[in-house]
């Protein structure tokens, strides 16, 4: 690697983010590890070109491959995902859903999604601080208790709001999503129906979740989570949504150019185009399965743990651990796990009754260690350590960490810290996984 001598510094840094990713587990399921060919890629000249417009009808010179290249991918996401319009331009998943606003609504109008702390993202209409919450009225639903959807409440909120957009798909729910519902009462309301499925697309195409395509308008989807690709992300109409507004492929590409980005990223939409090729294999539709089955491998296993799941378990890729009757929060469950090399991210649950800094509830998901090759027996000694790791955390946790006194709960969290980083049976831990991981 040139870099190694002209920027040292970076280079050392990637040099050790590659041994963190090879010898931790990452199990935050918003990510993967892109394949060698998406990368090979993404490190291409392709990073060089401009490309402003879409395919035959560019804003500068030199595009004959450039072209090629996005129609691609077009053509690729129209078959994997059965639509007859697909834009693969969006830099990201955020981006998406902002230009599909962009295409459908006018500032003020009304935008229904799920609320953060159930499960929702950010862009999906979150208050105040955001995009979304701030530009539309934003009405949010929740998840029951038990971390199901009722559609009759959901029904009846629309039905009262009348939003002119229904947002479906999520970032942390670990069942299976039912769009024909979403798509229902979007058209009882009159209202668009988006499912973003950025989280679940790989499950999509690997047929080991139902597609939203004959139930959305519109579909948003990213490509670095379980598709296996860059970080980007596709934008798809539907025969539904073409027959609401044939014009809806037509507004969607001009949200993007000029409405809100300029030149693609030539680079990733070769990327994007490589990630589709893969996702229609015979092979990526056993690696979709296998997550699956490792997710609910690992929830069984915990559950024997004595860890409550929201939903009683995972029928996706994904796992929301309550740990509100471990007395331990997701916080310093998180950072003991880090330590131990199992590495997740703090979450809210259902009827939270933390905070979005200080959740109850982890996190996790199985798609980067299924793409290591990890399997149902590999699960089982994950969920062991990770009970072990649990068990010894809960014991360093000081008394005062949950204080009303802010300076000795914050000392307290320190203490926490320090004394899981340095804790040896955490070490022993982290040995353990390191080990595990490199096998793989
Ligand atoms: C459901 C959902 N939509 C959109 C996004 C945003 O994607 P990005 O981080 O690429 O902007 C995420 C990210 O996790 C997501 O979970």
């Amino acid at each position: 690697m040139k870099l190694k001598s002209t920027d040292p510094e970076i280079y050392k840094l990637i040099k050790l983010e590659e041994k963190r990713q090879r010898e931790t587990l990452q199990m935050i399921p918003s990510e993967n590890i892109a394949t060698p060919e998406v990368r090979e890629a993404l490190g291409t000249v392709l990073v060089n070109k401009y490309s402003e417009g879409y395919p035959g009808k560019r804003y500068y010179q030199g595009q004959e491959f450039s072209d090629d290249i996005e129609r691609l991918a077009i053509e690729r996401a129209k078959t994997l995902f059965d639509v007859p319009f697909a834009n693969v331009q969006p830099y990201s998943g955020s981006p998406a859903n902002t230009a599909v606003y962009f295409a459908l609504l006018e500032p003020g109008d009304v935008i229904m999604g799920m609320e953060l702390s159930s499960g929702g993202h950010l862009t999906h209409g979150h208050p105040k601080v955001t995009f979304s919450g701030r530009y539309f009225k934003s009405v949010q639903y929740t998840v029951e208790k038990n971390g199901s959807i009722d559609f009759i409440k959901l029904e009846e909120l629309a039905l009262k709001y009348k939003p002119k957009i229904i947002v479906s798909g999520f970032t942390a729910f670990p069942k299976i999503i039912n769009f024909k519902k979403f798509g229902q009462i979007a058209d009882k309301v009159g209202a668009w129906h988006l499912a973003d499925i950025s989280h679940i697309a790989g499950l999509v195409a690997g047929g080991v979740h139902p597609s939203p395509v004959p139930y959305a308008h519109v579909v948003t989807a990213t490509t670095h989570k379980t598709l296996r690709g860059p970080r980007g992300a596709i934008i798809l109409v539907t025969e539904k949504g073409l027959k609401k507004d044939p014009e809806l492929g037509e507004k969607i590409n001009k949200a993007i150019i000029p409405g809100l980005q300029g030149g693609p990223h030539n680079n990733t939409t070769a990327a994007i185009a490589i990630c589709l090729k893969t996702a229609a294999t015979t092979k990526f539709k056993k690696y979709a399965e296998q997550i699956v089955k490792n997710s609910q491998a690992l929830a069984l296993a915990l559950k024997g743990y004595g860890f409550e799941m929201v939903s009683g378990g995972s029928e996706n890729h994904l796992i929301l651990i309550d740990l509100r009757n471990k007395k331990i929060d997701g916080w310093c469950a998180a950072w003991a796990l880090e330590y131990a090399g199992i590495v997740v991210n703090r979450n809210t649950v259902p009827g939270e009754t933390g905070s979005a800094f200080y959740p109850s509830g982890i996190r996790l998901g199985t798609p980067a260690i299924t793409s290591r090759g990890m399997k149902e027996k590999e699960m089982k000694v994950i969920a062991g350590y990770f009970n072990e790791c649990i068990n010894i955390a809960i014991e360093l946790i000081p008394q005062n960490i949950s204080s009303s006194n802010k300076d000795a709960a914050k000392q307290a969290r320190k203490a926490f810290k320090d004394a899981a980083q340095k804790d040896k049976a955490i070490k022993e831990i982290r040995i353990k996984v390191k080990k595990l991981c490199l096998k793989f």
